[in-house]
């Protein structure tokens, strides 16, 4: 059975009736463009296979009750007649609680409903597990109460107000408008500040190569607030709207006046967003050697000058690396701080990679890693 066909058996279980609808929303992989999203520049995700599945029936009240399949079918709901508050105990609700918080914020009357929630995308691996959740709900209620009003980017918006403003991570746009746009066997040119999405045909006979370090993270941790603070503080500094705007030769002349971590920081931004309009010419070129230096030298930036990667991440990109020599790439994908690798490969490397890495790496618990071989997915859909 499916996840998705699983999820509508255990519903009907555990509710007493047949959900209304289900929706599925992917996770994403980012291949380059880490950290710019916030700074109004240039991503290139894919949304991959692994997702989040929400099934919804309405309810004649005002309660929603969320039932979260993975963690045992633990219960959490809210009142929509009261006060929004968070659930310590069940932070995974606080994702659909934000979506709910918001949308009641853009003046739509939501009603009571029932939601299971599943699926397989390891959280803190970098790969969207809240993104995918946030979307989901959001295209639930979306549905339910305010039909044809919102489209896939306002959906996606709703989704990352959710979780900077009521779950307190200041993330960007990135994973909300991957996997509400997500397209079979593309990537994503997403322009940040315009919102436009452009599909970009992956290499054929290429794969993307997952590979989970093992190592997870908590973004609600500091760590990542902390680096969009200091980007928009030299934004501030050298008097661009955002680092977007600022150009190579800008940040260099004002170098001397910069704080050395505040240049690196932005040094990091700029030359990631120039890198991922690179490597989509590169993509659509389908010049694997040339996407592969883009992702090497994304990797390095990542390391030296915006400090997110970890030394056991480094060990992991670099064996990847010797495995898959010109023909393709290899680079830390998403927050940072732990989670997973991606790879881009000519399809005829894969076993190599997969073979190497598994005699080479071992997670901090001395196992081997979660290795996974994608494709590009389509994007949020109802089921
Ligand atoms: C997290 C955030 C995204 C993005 C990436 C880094 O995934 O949710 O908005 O900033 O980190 O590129």
């Amino acid at each position: 059975m499916t996840l998705a066909d699983r999820t509508l058996v255990r519903f009907a279980e555990l509710v007493g009736a047949a959900p209304d609808f289900a929706v599925r929303a992917p996770g994403r992989v980012n291949l380059i463009g880490e950290h710019t999203d916030y700074n109004d520049g240039f991503v290139l995700p894919a949304a991959i296979g692994l997702q989040s599945i929400v099934a919804v029936r309405r309810r004649p009240d005002s309660i929603v009750r969320m039932i979260a399949a993975d963690f045992g079918d633990a219960v959490s709901a809210f009142d929509l007649a009261q006060p929004m508050a968070r659930d310590p105990n069940q932070p995974w609700s606080d994702y659909i609680r934000g979506v709910a918080t918001i949308l009641q914020a853009e003046g739509v009357d939501l009603g009571g409903l029932d939601m299971l929630v599943a699926g397989d995308i390891p959280q803190g691996s970098g790969l969207s597990s809240s993104a995918s959740l946030s979307v989901a709900s959001g295209m639930a209620f979306g549905e339910l109460f305010a039909p044809g009003r919102f489209d896939a980017t306002g959906i996606a918006l709703i989704a990352q107000r959710a979780e900077c403003d009521f779950v307190g991570m200041r993330c960007g746009n990135m994973d909300q408008l991957a996997s509400a746009h997500g397209t079979a066997d593309h990537a994503l040119l997403i322009d940040c500040r315009s919102l436009d999405v452009r599909p970009v045909a992956l290499p054929t006979d290429t794969a993307i190569l997952i590979v989970h370090s093992g190592i997870s993270r908590g973004l609600v941790d500091g760590h990542y607030n902390e680096r969009r603070a200091q980007c928009e503080a030299v934004a501030r500094q050298l008097d661009g709207p955002a680092l977007r705007d600022v150009m190579l030769g800008q940040l260099e002349a004002a170098r001397a006046d910069l704080d050395p971590v505040a240049y690196r920081r932005a040094r990091h931004v700029v030359t990631e967003n120039a890198r991922t309009l690179a490597a989509a010419d590169a993509m659509a070129a389908g010049d694997l050697a040339a996407l592969g230096e883009l992702m090497a030298a994304s990797h390095a930036s990542m390391r030296d000058d915006f400090e997110i990667t970890l030394p056991a991440i480094d060990q992991l990109v670099a064996e990847l690396q010797a495995a898959i020599g010109p023909r393709g790439g290899a680079r830390m994908t998403g927050g940072g701080f732990g989670g997973a690798v991606v790879a881009l490969v000519a399809a005829d490397a894969v076993e190599t990679a997969v073979a190497h890495i598994e005699a080479r790496y071992r997670t901090p618990e001395g196992n081997k890693p979660l290795i996974m071989v994608e494709r590009a997915h389509a994007g949020a859909t109802f089921l």
